[in-house]
C-alpha cells in the first residue's frame, strides 16, 4: 500500500498500534537484510521498548548537547570553506566531512581517532546485509564498540548514555543508528541546500539580503528535496486507511516526498518559497519516531548556510553533478559549486 497524501501519511506515522515499525515481527513476507543493524535498533521498535529506549537516549541527547557542539560545527565549516575553490568537489570537500565531524564530536571521538571513525562510519553506513561486506562490517562494529568503552566521561554523550542505564551493547547499537540515520541524511541536506539555491537565484538573493530567512530556507529545502523520500510501516491487523482495506502483515510505504507537495496543505507546492510559513513538511517523520537528530541536523544546516553565504559571494552555479542510484534513492556523489564575485 502506497500513501501519498499528507493527511494519510500523518495518520500512518502517528497510529503506531496499527502501523508498526517492527518489520521482523509483523511483515508477512521474509525480511531481507536481517543483518542490517537498523532492523534491531530503536527505529525498528514499537512501544513499550521504544519509549523506554527513547527516553534514556533523549536524556543524553538534548538541545543543550546541540548548543555545546555548535562551536565545533562552526569551526569545522570554516576550516572546510578555507580549502574550497570553484574547482573543488563540494561533496567530498564540505557536505560529506561536516556531518562526520559533528557525529565524531557527539560521540566524543578524539582527533587522533578521526580517520578510524571515518572508516567505521563508511563501513557501517554502506552495509545493507551483503554477505561479502559482512566481515568488514563486523570488524568496524567491534572496533567502534572497543573505542566507545574508552571515551572519557567529559566528551560527547556516551557517559550520559551509560548513566541513563544503557548497556555497552545498546550504546554501540545506538551509535551505529546515529551514524546510519545521521550522516548520509545531513550530507544530502547540505547538497540539496546548494542545489536549491543555485537553481533559484531570487531565493539566494533574498536570503543573502535577510539572514532571518536562513531557517525557513532550510525548512523549504527539506520540504522540496527531502533527504529521506519515504519510510515504511507494517500493519499489525486488518483494518482500513482512507477507505482502502488492508490485511495484517502488509507493508505500507509512506511517501514523504509526495506528502510534502500535497496541494491540500501547501499552496503552490512545486514553488520553492523561502518565506513559506507554516511549513508542516514530514521530512523528519512524525509521531513517536520523529527524528531524534532533527535539532542537530537543522543546526548544522544553519551553521553551514550562514558560513557559505558569508564566504562564497554572488550567484551560485552547479557543475559536473555525478549521481548514483542507491537502495533508498539517488545519491549525489560529486558536484562543483561555482560562485562569482559579488
Ligand atoms: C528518525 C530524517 C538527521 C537520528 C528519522 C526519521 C526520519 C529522519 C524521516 C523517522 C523515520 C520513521 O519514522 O520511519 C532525518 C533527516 C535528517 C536526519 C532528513 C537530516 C537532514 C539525523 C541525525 C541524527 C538522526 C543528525 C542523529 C545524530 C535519528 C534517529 C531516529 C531518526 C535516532 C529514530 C528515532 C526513533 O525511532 O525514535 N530521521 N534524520 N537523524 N533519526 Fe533522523
Amino acid at each position: 500500500m502506497f500513501v501519498r497524501s499528507h493527511a494519510l501519511a500523518d495518520e500512518v506515522l502517528t497510529t503506531h498500534d496499527v502501523f508498526s515499525s517492527d518489520e521482523i515481527r509483523y511483515s508477512a513476507s521474509e525480511v531481507p537484510h536481517r543483518d542490517n543493524p537498523v532492523l534491531h535498533s530503536m527505529s525498528a521498535m514499537d512501544p513499550p521498548r521504544h519509549h523506554e529506549l527513547r527516553r534514556m537516549v533523549s536524556r543524553a541527547f538534548t538541545p543543550r548537547t546541540v548548543d555545546a557542539l555548535t562551536p565545533a560545527i562552526e569551526a569545522c565549516a570554516d576550516r572546510l570553506i578555507d580549502r574550497l575553490t570553484p574547482a573543488s568537489d563540494f561533496v567530498t570537500g564540505f557536505a560529506y566531512p561536516l556531518p562526520i565531524s559533528t557525529l565524531a564530536a557527539l560521540l566524543g571521538v578524539s582527533d587522533a581517532r578521526q580517520a578510524d571513525f571515518v572508516r567505521w562510519t563508511e563501513t557501517i553506513t554502506s552495509f545493507f546485509g551483503q554477505p561479502e561486506a559482512r566481515p568488514a562490517f563486523l570488524t568496524a562494529v567491534a572496533e567502534l564498540r572497543e573505542y566507545l568503552h574508552t571515551v572519557p566521561a567529559s566528551e560527547g554523550i556516551v557517559a550520559g548514555l551509560r548513566e541513563s542505564g544503557l548497556t555497552a551493547d545498546e550504546i554501540v547499537s545506538l551509535a551505529g543508528l546515529l551514524l546510519i540515520n545521521g550522516h548520509e541524511t545531513t550530507k544530502t541536506l547540505l547538497v540539496n541546500m546548494v542545489l536549491c539555491l543555485a537553481e533559484n537565484p531570487a531565493a539566494l538573493a533574498a536570503v543573502r539580503a535577510d539572514p532571518d530567512l536562513v531557517s525557513s530556507t532550510i525548512e523549504e529545502v527539506l520540504r522540496v528535496r527531502p533527504s529521506v523520500g519515504g519510510t515504511d510501516r507494517f500493519t499489525t491487523r486488518a483494518d482500513a486507511l482512507g477507505g482502502e482495506s488492508f490485511a495484517a502483515g502488509q507493508r505500507v510505504i509512506v511517501s514523504i516526498a509526495a506528502a510534502n507537495r500535497d496541494p491540500a496543505v501547501f499552496v503552490d507546492p512545486n514553488t520553492f518559497d523561502v518565506r513559506r510559513s507554516p511549513n508542516p513538511h514530514l521530512s523528519f517523520g512524525h509521531g513517536i519516531h520523529f527524528c531524534l537528530g532533527a535539532h542537530l541536523a537543522r543546526r548544522q544546516a544553519v551553521v553551514a548556510l550562514r558560513a557559505l553565504l558569508a564566504r562564497l559571494p554572488g550567484a551560485w552555479a552547479i557543475e559536473d553533478v555525478v549521481t548514483r542510484d542507491s537502495p533508498v534513492g539517488t545519491d549525489v556523489l560529486a558536484l562543483r559549486l561555482v560562485w562569482s564575485a559579488a
